[in-house]
């Protein structure tokens, strides 16, 4: 399939894995760009620029193909030395850098310069615009649907995307909520170029985490995720489990005066002990309301092409019958 997505990054399918925390490590990245998609490497899971690198070469060892890596500027109180993880992917030969949280605009003539493309992930038609005023080659847009942080618009993709699709002239990708070839042949009718997912790439057999994180997005449906960290203005979706009922209950008790200190311990170094270590109580962790959706563990390969083939039998088969029937 041909798109302005699958022409900007020389990928054979549009659709992007995208940047998730304990998650996008080589193994995951390599396995999609190995099936045609894009697998996208979380460059703050890497603890330093040099573990990075080392990803990044460890990557390129498992695909000949293109891949990309995320970089998150989200609030933080040490920043991490970006320039110093962005010398590393220009040093890695990585072309293709999705960025999130904070604009990215200190960090594109570095990028731009080492002939990187820039896809800046969006919860907000106002900051799609900005992300192709400063130069971002393309936007992930992100509906309230989505896992990880949707913002505080809680615009959902039905109504985001035929916005985007007005709105920008740069190509963007649908992030949020999608799991299924019927998802994405809507994204495709409403505008977008390609997909994004987080949560469905989480529960593939190449996946490197573990069992228990898959076994939970299998039992999660729809209904199962919460919002968090909303009266701080840091909202993030998270699959519901007892820490994050605690978290519920303090955000109640203390409204706006709510401090990251309160829920520290909840929200804070939590990922390696749910990926890694399979502790699911532990703390809380992104997903999706495509939990919902999602009832199998394949390869990403298998998953990937049963999108394509049946995105194609829908557009060709009932789209097209009905279409001809005037
Ligand atoms: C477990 C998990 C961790 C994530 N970590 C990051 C991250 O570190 N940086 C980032 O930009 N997005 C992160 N995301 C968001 C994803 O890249 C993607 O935008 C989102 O998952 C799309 O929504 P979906 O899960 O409904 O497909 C994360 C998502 C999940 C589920």
């Amino acid at each position: 399939m041909r798109t302005p997505i699958t022409e900007l990054f020389g990928i054979q399918y549009p659709i992007i894995q995208g940047g998730m925390h304990y998650v996008g490590l080589a193994e995951l990245a390599a396995a999609v760009s190995n099936a045609g998609g894009l697998g996208i490497i979380t460059g703050l899971t890497q603890k330093t620029p040099a573990d990075l690198a080392a990803e990044i070469a460890r990557c390129h060892d498992m695909t000949p193909k293109p891949f990309g890596v995320n970089l998150t500027f989200l609030p933080s109180f040490e920043a991490p030395p970006y320039d110093e993880y962005i010398a590393a992917i220009i040093d890695g030969g990585v072309k293709i850098v999705e960025t999130a949280g904070r604009n990215p605009e200190a960090y594109m003539p570095a990028l731009k310069n080492a002939g990187i493309s820039v896809i800046h992930k969006c919860t907000s038609i106002r900051h799609s615009l900005k992300a192709e005023a400063i130069g971002c080659d393309a936007v992930s847009v992100d509906g309230f649907e989505c896992g990880g942080h949707p913002g505080e618009d809680d615009i959902p993709n039905m109504i985001l995307l035929p916005r985007a699709e007005e709105a920008l002239s740069v190509p963007f990708v649908a992030s949020g909520g999608i799991g299924t070839a019927r998802q994405l042949v809507a994204a495709l009718a409403l505008g977008a170029g390609g997909i994004n997912m987080g949560t469905r790439f989480i529960a593939t057999r190449e996946a490197p985490v573990h069992q228990n994180v898959k076994d939970a997005i299998l039992a999660a449906s729809e209904l199962d995720t919460k919002l968090i960290m909303r009266p701080m203005r840091n909202t993030e979706r998270v699959l519901n489990n007892t820490a994050v009922d605690r978290i519920i209950e303090l955000e109640r008790e203390k409204g706006a005066d709510l401090k990251i200190d309160d829920i520290r311990d909840l929200v804070g170094g939590v990922y390696p002990k749910v990926m890694t270590d399979g502790e699911m109580e532990a703390g809380a962790w992104s997903c999706g309301m495509v939990a919902g959706l999602i009832s199998d563990i394949p390869t990403c390969a298998e998953l990937i092409e049963r999108l394509m083939a049946e995105a194609k039998d829908i557009i060709r088969g009932d789209l097209a019958a009905w279409a001809a029937d005037g």
